[in-house]
C-alpha cells in the first residue's frame, strides 16, 4: 500500500468506528462554532437551550449567561427594536428569510433568519433559528446599483455641465471688467454688488466643476503614492473645519503602508468631503478619528476610516445619501458622496457606511497594486 491509499484507509477505518449519533453530535459542536452562520436552539417553553458562537459575538453577552433564558426576553436584553419572531415558531409558524436590520456599537449588519419548529410524534418539542449575515452580499449589490445610477447621471451631467461653463466663462470675464471699470470711477456700492455677483458666480463654476467630476469629463493623473501623505496634507483644512465647529480631530496614520495608484487632488477631494460630511453631522463638539488602515489579511488594500460621534444616518437617507443633490442640509449640494464614489469607483475601490446612534464611519477602500510588499515609490 502506498502512503496515499494508507492515508485514505485510515480515514475510511475512523469513520466506520464512530457511530451515526457521535458523528452528528460533532457536526451540531462544529455548526456552533462557525462565523458565518448562527443557530438559536430552544425548548418547548421557549427557553434558549443553545446558542452560538456568531450570534454572541454579534449580539454580545455569554453564551452561559443566556442558555436557559426565554428567547423574546433574550432579543429585548440585546436592544433589538422589534422581535423578530415569536412564540408562535413553536406551534408551526416556520418563516425563511426574514430580514433582520442589526445596528449595535458601530456595527450595522444586516441579517436573515430561517426558522423551523422541532416535532417528535408529531409534538413540537421546540424550535431552532438561523441566522445569516447577508451584509457583504447586499452591500455589493448596493455598490452596483449606485455605480449604474451615477452612469446614468453622469452622461446627463457631461452635456448640461459644458452648455453652462461655456456662457458662465463670459459672464465671468464680462463682470471682472465691469469690476475694474466700477474700481476706476469709484463707484464703490455698485463694485460691492459686483462682487457678490462674482462670488455666486464662483459658487456656480465650483458646482459645474463637480458636475463635470461626475461625468468623467475631467482627466485624472494617476500615480503611485501613499495615502499617508495625501492625508498629511489635507489635514490642517480639516483641522480648520474642526475648530470652527469645536471638533476634536484625532489621526491615526500607518506608516509603512503600501502605495495606491489614484490622482492625487481627487483623492483630497474624497476624504475632505468625508471629512467635512463628519464634522457638519456632529453640529458643535464630538470628535473625528481618522485612521489609515492596512490589514496583513488582506495585502490587496488600503482602508482609510472616517469615524464620528454624530447622531447617526437615519435608513431613508442611508438608502439615496449617494444619489447625486440629495441632501439634508440647507446649504448642501448632495453632491459630496457621489462625487467620493464616483471617484473610488474609478481606482477600482470602494466605500463602506456602518451607522448607530453612537456615530458613524465611512470606509474607503483602495486596491494596491503591489499588494502590500514595499515598494520604492514615495510620491
Ligand atoms: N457622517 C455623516 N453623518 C450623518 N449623515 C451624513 C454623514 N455623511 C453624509 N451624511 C448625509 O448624507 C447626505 C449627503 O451627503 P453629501 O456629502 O452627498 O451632500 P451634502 O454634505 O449634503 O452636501 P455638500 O457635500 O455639497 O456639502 C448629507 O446631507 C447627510 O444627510
Ligand atoms: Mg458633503
Amino acid at each position: 500500500m502506498d502512503d496515499r491509499a494508507s492515508i485514505i484507509g485510515g480515514i475510511r477505518s475512523d469513520r466506520e468506528s464512530l457511530s451515526r449519533e457521535a458523528f452528528v453530535e460533532r457536526f451540531s459542536y462544529r455548526f456552533l462554532e462557525m462565523e458565518n452562520i448562527g443557530v438559536l436552539l430552544l425548548d418547548a417553553d421557549f427557553c434558549i437551550v443553545e446558542i452560538s458562537v456568531m450570534i454572541c459575538e454579534l449580539f454580545g453577552g455569554k453564551r452561559e449567561s443566556y442558555i436557559g433564558m426565554p428567547a423574546d426576553q433574550w432579543m429585548r436584553s440585546v436592544g433589538m427594536q422589534a422581535e423578530p419572531f415569536g412564540r408562535e415558531l413553536l406551534y408551526g409558524a416556520a418563516f425563511r428569510d426574514r430580514a433582520l436590520h442589526w445596528a449595535g456599537g458601530k456595527t450595522n449588519r444586516r441579517l436573515m433568519l430561517d426558522g423551523e419548529t422541532l416535532l417528535r410524534d408529531g409534538e413540537p418539542i421546540g424550535a431552532f433559528v438561523l441566522f445569516r449575515d447577508v451584509s457583504q452580499v447586499l452591500e455589493l449589490e448596493e455598490q452596483v446599483r449606485r455605480s449604474d445610477r451615477l452612469k446614468m447621471i453622469g452622461q446627463i451631467a457631461a452635456g448640461t455641465a459644458h452648455e453652462i461653463r461655456n456662457p458662465l466663462t463670459a459672464i465671468i470675464g464680462f463682470m471682472q471688467l465691469l469690476n475694474k471699470a466700477l474700481s476706476d470711477r469709484e463707484m464703490d456700492k455698485e463694485r460691492r454688488y459686483v462682487g457678490i455677483v462674482l462670488a455666486e458666480l464662483d459658487r456656480v463654476n465650483g458646482l459645474v466643476s463637480e458636475f463635470l467630476l461626475l461625468s468623467k469629463q475631467k482627466e485624472s493623473k494617476l500615480v503611485l503614492l501613499r495615502v499617508e501623505h495625501v492625508l498629511k496634507e489635507i489635514m490642517p483644512m480639516i483641522r480648520n473645519e474642526a475648530l470652527l465647529h469645536g471638533v476634536t480631530v484625532v489621526y491615526r496614520a500607518k506608516s509603512g503602508a503600501p502605495p495606491v495608484m489614484a490622482d492625487k487632488e481627487l483623492l483630497k477631494q474624497v476624504f475632505l468631503n468625508l471629512g467635512k460630511n463628519a464634522i457638519e453631522a456632529m453640529g458643535e463638539g464630538g470628535t473625528l478619528t481618522i485612521r489609515e488602515c492596512h490589514s496583513p489579511h488582506d495585502l490587496g488594500k488600503i482602508c482609510v476610516e472616517f469615524d464620528d460621534t454624530g447622531p447617526g444616518i437615519p435608513v431613508d437617507v442611508l438608502e439615496k445619501m449617494f444619489d447625486p443633490f440629495f441632501t439634508t442640509k440647507a446649504q448642501g449640494t448632495g453632491l459630496g458622496l457621489s462625487v467620493c464614489q464616483r471617484i473610488v469607483d474609478d481606482l477600482g475601490g470602494g466605500i463602506a457606511v456602518a451607522t448607530s446612534t453612537e456615530g458613524t464611519r465611512f470606509t474607503v477602500w483602495l486596491p494596491a497594486p503591489d499588494g502590500g510588499a514595499q515598494s520604492p515609490y514615495d510620491v
